[in-house]
Formats: structure tokens, sequence, C-alpha cells
């Protein structure tokens, strides 16, 4: 069988039925029938009004429906790399890809390895798209090569990458995976030592490896595919003429920091509906308490990180400072969408993690319509996939892929 039909027939069982919900103008909505001819009070479902409208008559409100309606700039953009950097909320984006990609059905890269990535977008590592087709979306973990890149995606791909405050990455990274090389320094503070005596602890087979020293530090840099001559030599001169490479084949560049105006931009850039880039936040993870204590990220250590982590700084304040200049020149508009967007993806994270008695009994949650999205529903389906991981949802592309029907 085709496999692109294959992929097709697999998920026509995934794709949101919001096309049902067209009518602007309802409260409720009854959730136990798939038509939506009936209305009636139903309390397992909750109109999510926007803005204070407690007073509102129905004629207010169907006012405020249609001056609210959706407007769409342009074509959604389909052909999209992301890439992925380890401890940069780039799960929880690679997720809005993902959950994008499936309910229409376009063709991912798809990883062979474990890893959810490889180190080149070349069939070593990934699947070819099915025959006469090219992927439409790369959003797993690859190191950036723009040449190997346009060999395999569309022309028009646009391309977006995300940068983080590099000491509170390394920080993150440390509590997330705990390397051994740290913990397993005695003492109080295996930080501090670590940062202090890199090249002792760097040690391999009795040498120090300059390239491994430099790569530990400045893990962004590695995956925005810095030529390796720039973790050798400081040359500040080729450092900026990198950068401003990157920022002329970059579309967006989001920053954590800013983590809602970014994902709010890329909407704009992309053209989709707000309820495509709704986010719960994914891949947090606890701290062993025991190690917590031992673990310490003050100043002394910052400064040290600084120091060793030039590339990933050099490369942050770049784009933040870009991404500042982007905020400081958009209309007034932009911040009501980003106030919007952040009510909407509190409720949505509330009741996909059900933390409010409100949504315990619910099945679905209804959203107006506004200019940034049609009105739609979140159901048990959509949070399903809002906490998947990428590593199990390639898992899952590819066994239906490659699945004899
Ligand atoms: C609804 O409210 C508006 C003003 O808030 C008012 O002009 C209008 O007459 C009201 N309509 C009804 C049906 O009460
Ligand atoms: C794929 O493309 C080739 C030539 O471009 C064409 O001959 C062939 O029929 C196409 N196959 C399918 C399955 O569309
Ligand atoms: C982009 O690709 C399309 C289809 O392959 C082609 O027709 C078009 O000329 C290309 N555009 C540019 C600017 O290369
Ligand atoms: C840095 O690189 C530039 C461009 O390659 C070169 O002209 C310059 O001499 C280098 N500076 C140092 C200090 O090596
Ligand atoms: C994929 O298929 C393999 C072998 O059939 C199975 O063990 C695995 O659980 C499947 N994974 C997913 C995510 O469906």
């Amino acid at each position: 069988m085709h496999v692109a039909k294959c992929l097709r027939w697999c998920f026509v069982g995934l794709c949101v039925s919001v096309a049902l919900y067209g009518l602007m103008d309802y409260d409720i909505f009854n959730s136990s029938k798939t038509t939506n001819s009936v209305w009636q009070s139903n309390q397992d479902v909750l109109s999510y009004q926007h803005g204070d409208s407690s007073n509102e008559n129905d004629t207010d409100r169907k006012l405020h429906a249609y001056q609210r309606q959706y407007i769409q700039k342009g074509d959604p953009v389909n052909h999209i790399a992301f890439l992925k950097i380890h401890k940069a909320a780039s799960t929880t984006i690679a997720n809005i890809f993902l959950r994008y990609g499936i309910e229409r059905n376009l063709v991912f890269a798809l990883p062979r390895g474990k890893g959810g990535g490889g180190p080149s977008l070349t069939s070593r590592y990934f699947f070819p798209p099915p025959r006469n087709e090219t992927y439409d979306i790369s959003c797993g973990h690859v190191r950036y090569n723009r040449d190997e890149f346009s060999r395999v995606l569309p022309n028009d791909t646009m391309y977006i990458e995300v940068v983080r405050e590099p000491f509170s990455l390394f920080q993150s990274f440390i509590n997330c995976f705990y390397p051994k090389n740290v913990l397993d320094i005695p003492g109080n503070n295996p930080v501090l030592d670590y940062l202090s005596h890199t090249e002792h602890h760097i040690k391999y087979q009795g040498y120090i490896d300059l390239q491994q020293m430099a790569h530990e530090f400045n893990m962004m840099a590695i995956e925005f595919g810095f030529p390796e001559e720039l973790f050798w030599d400081r040359n500040q001169t080729k450092i900026q003429s990198y950068l401003r490479k990157l920022d002329k084949e970059m579309n967006i560049v989001l920053v954590v920091e800013y983590f809602d105006e970014s994902i709010v931009l890329m909407r704009r850039l992309l053209n989709w509906d707000l309820k495509d880039i709704l986010y719960c936040k994914t891949h947090v993870r606890g701290y062993k308490r025991k190690t917590k204590s031992r673990l310490q990220f003050g100043s002394k250590e910052e400064k040290l990180y600084k120091e060793r982590s030039y590339l990933d700084y050099a490369l942050y304040d770049f784009f933040l400072h870009k991404m500042k200049e982007i905020l400081k020149h958009q209309p007034p508009d932009f911040y009501e969408e980003v106030a919007y967007f952040r009510k909407t993806r509190i409720k949505t994270e509330q009741f996909c993690k059900s933390t409010t008695t409100d949504y315990q009994n619910m099945n679905e949650v209804l959203f107006e319509g506004s200019k940034w999205n049609k009105p739609f529903v979140i159901n048990k389906r959509f949070y399903e996939h809002v906490f998947e991981s990428a590593a199990l949802t390639f898992k899952t592309l590819i066994n239906k892929t490659t699945s004899p029907n």
C-alpha cells in the first residue's frame, strides 16, 4: 500500500472535528451528541468568554463575536524546519508541530534511531519521505546544516529555532540528566569544582580534550551548526559573521524567556489558528531532593560558566536583542493577542491537568472565536496528544508507516 495513503488512513481518527463547531454565538454545547443541532445546558462543557462579559446580553455577545471574527492573513505554512535544542522548551514546541502535522497528514522526517534525531538530516539517520513526496516538517533532533536541510525540504520551508539563557539551560541540563562527570565529583559543591577544574574532570585517557571541553559548554552553538573552528579560537569577527548568516537564514528565533510572545509571533508568521499553537508544559522533571542540595548554581558558578560558554552567550545575546527589537515594534493588537493566548492556554492547561475542580467532570472545553482563532473544542483526545513526547509520537508514526496495512 502507498505509504502516504496508509498515513492518511491511520490518522483519520486523529483529526479533530473542529469543523463541526462553526457557530460563533453559542453558550453551551451538548458534548454527548455528535451533531451540532442540539443546544442545551450541560455542565460537562464550559463556554469560555473572552474578556469581562458577565453583563452582556445576547445582542452584545453576537456583536462581539462578529468583531472578533477570525482573520486569516494568508495561506497557512505547512513546511517547517524546527531545530530542537535540549532543555530549551523544544519538546513543547516540537509537540505543536507534531499535532499540527498529524491533523493534516503532513510528511515528517522520522528518525531511525532511538534518540529522536541524528547528527544529520540524511537517509542514514532518517526514513526517506514516501515516493514522489518530500518532507513537510522536520522537528527531530538534528544539528543545523543549511545545505543538508535545503536538499530534503521544500524551498519555501520556514526555519525556526529557539534559544534560552545559557546558564539556566546549563542548570536545567544538569538537573535533568545528572551527568556522571559532575555528580561523581566528591565534596559539597561538585558544580563549582567541575567549572573551576574542568580540564581535570574532562581528561580522557590522560589527555585534555579541548574540543570536548568547548562542546560541553556550548550546547546551543553545536545545534546551531557553528563551524568547528569557532569552538577553538574566540575570533569575534568570525563569530559575529556566523550569527549574521544564521539571522539571514532563520525565519524566526524564539526566545524561551519571552516564550508566549515568541509563540504568538510564530503564529503570525505561519498564518496558523491560535488553537494550533496551544501548548501545555511538558518534559518538566522534578529534582531528586538528595542530589539537589549538592548542586549549587550561584553567581560564582555563573561567572565561570560564562567564560567557558562564550559561543552560547554570543548566540543568546544576539537573538535576545533581536527579539526585543521585534517586540518593540509590534502593534498594540499583538499584545492583546498575547494576553488572549496566555489566558486560553492557561485554561487549556487547567483542563488538561484537571487542576481546578471546575474542570474535573468535563469531557471537553469550548473556546469562543476571536480575531486569532475560529471557535474550537479541546477534548480528551487533545490532551492525550499534548503531553506525548516527540520520541513516542515518532515511534507511533513509524509503526504506522511501516505496518503492513
Ligand atoms: C443589550 O445591551 C445593549 C447595550 O449594552 C442595549 O443597547 C440593547 O438594547 C440590549 N438588548 C437587549 C435585547 O436587552
Ligand atoms: C512518481 O514520479 C514519476 C516521474 O516523476 C512518475 O513516473 C510516477 O508515476 C510517479 N509515481 C507516483 C506513485 O505518483
Ligand atoms: C521552489 O520549488 C518549486 C517546486 O519544486 C519550484 O517550482 C520553484 O521554482 C522553486 N522556487 C525557487 C525560488 O527556487
Ligand atoms: C579574525 O578573523 C578575521 C576574518 O577571518 C581575520 O581577518 C582576523 O585577523 C582574525 N583575528 C584574529 C585576532 O585572529
Ligand atoms: C511499535 O511497534 C513495535 C513492534 O511491533 C512495538 O513493540 C512498539 O510497542 C510499538 N510502539 C508504538 C509506540 O506503537
